[in-house]
C-alpha cells in the first residue's frame, strides 16, 4: 500500500493536514534537540517514508555529526527519501521496524512519525525499540490521535468522510485513504499508549498534544 501511494504521498500529507505536518515534524525535532546537538549521537528515524521527519532532525545536527539513519520497508518511499535527503549526512536503509538491523543498546534516539500506528504489534515494536536504545536513550513517536469534544466531532467527520474522498481523488487509491481513519480508530488513545509504553519498559513517558490533539508526540526514555 505504501509503495502505491508514495508518488503522491507528500502532496497529500500537506493537503490533508492543512500544512500542519511541517510544524509537527519541526516540534518533534525541537523536543529532542538536547540529543540531536551532540555530534556523536546515533539517531534513527524509522518509518521515514519520503524523509520529512528525517529532514527536520538533520536541521538540528551540528557540522560533521554522525549521520542520521533513515529507514523504511517501502522501497518506493525510500527512493523519494534518497532524492529529498541527497547531499546530507544521512544513511537511507531498507528495514522493518519490528526487526531493526542494529545491535542491542546502540542508539541514542529513535523517532517515528505517522508510522508506529501501522505496526502489526505495538508492544513488540516498543520492545524492539528498547532493545536497540542505549540506557538513557529516548524514543519519540509522532502520530495521529482522536481529540475529544467538539473538535473531536469535527475532526471525526473530516477524517471519516472528507479525507478518504480527497485522498482517493489525489492518490487514485481508494483503499489507502480509507485505511487511514481505520488505523487511527484502532490506535490506543493517548493515556492507553502512555500505559503501553510504561508496560513495555519505558520511563518518564509523556504525551504532548499538537494542533488540538489531532496529532501528538509520545516520548519515553530507556531506564539507565
Ligand atoms: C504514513 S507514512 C509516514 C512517513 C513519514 N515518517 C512522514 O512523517 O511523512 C508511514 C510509513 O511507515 C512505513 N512503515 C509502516 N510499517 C513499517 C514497518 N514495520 N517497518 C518499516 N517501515 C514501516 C511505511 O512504508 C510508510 O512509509
Amino acid at each position: 500500500m505504501f509503495d502505491r501511494i508514495a508518488p503522491r504521498y507528500d502532496l497529500l500529507n500537506h493537503v490533508l493536514s492543512c500544512n500542519a505536518d511541517r510544524t509537527w515534524w519541526w516540534r518533534t525535532a525541537r523536543r529532542f534537540r538536547h540529543i540531536l546537538e551532540r555530534p556523536d549521537a546515533r539517531v534513527l528515524d524509522i518509518c521515514c517514508g519520503t524523509g520529512d521527519m528525517t529532514l527536520a532532525l538533520l536541521r538540528r545536527r551540528p557540522e560533521g555529526a554522525e549521520p542520521v539513519v533513515a529507514a523504511d520497508f517501502s522501497e518506493a518511499m525510500l527512493a523519494l527519501a534518497r532524492v529529498k535527503l541527497a547531499g546530507r549526512r544521512v544513511e537511507v536503509v531498507e528495514a522493518d521496524a519490528m526487526r531493526l538491523p542494529f545491535s542491542d543498546g546502540s542508539l541514542d534516539l529513535i523517532t517515528t512519525a505517522f508510522g508506529f500506528r501501522n505496526l502489526v504489534n505495538y508492544r513488540a515494536g516498543l520492545v524492539e525499540f528498547l532493545r536497540v536504545l542505549r540506557p538513557g536513550g529516548e524514543v519519540g513517536i509522532l502520530d495521529c490521535s482522536k481529540p475529544g469534544g467538539v473538535v473531536g466531532r469535527i475532526f471525526g467527520f473530516y477524517f471519516r468522510h472528507l479525507l478518504p474522498w480527497v485522498g482517493a481523488r489525489i492518490s487514485g487509491d481508494a483503499g489507502a485513504y480509507g485505511y487511514l481513519p481505520d488505523s487511527v480508530e484502532g490506535f490506543p488513545p493517548p493515556p492507553a499508549m502512555v500505559e503501553l509504553m510504561r508496560e513495555a519498559g519505558f520511563v518518564e513517558v509523556s504525551w504532548t498534544p499538537y494542533t488540538f490533539g489531532t496529532a501528538g508526540l509520545w516520548r519515553g526514555v530507556k531506564a539507565q
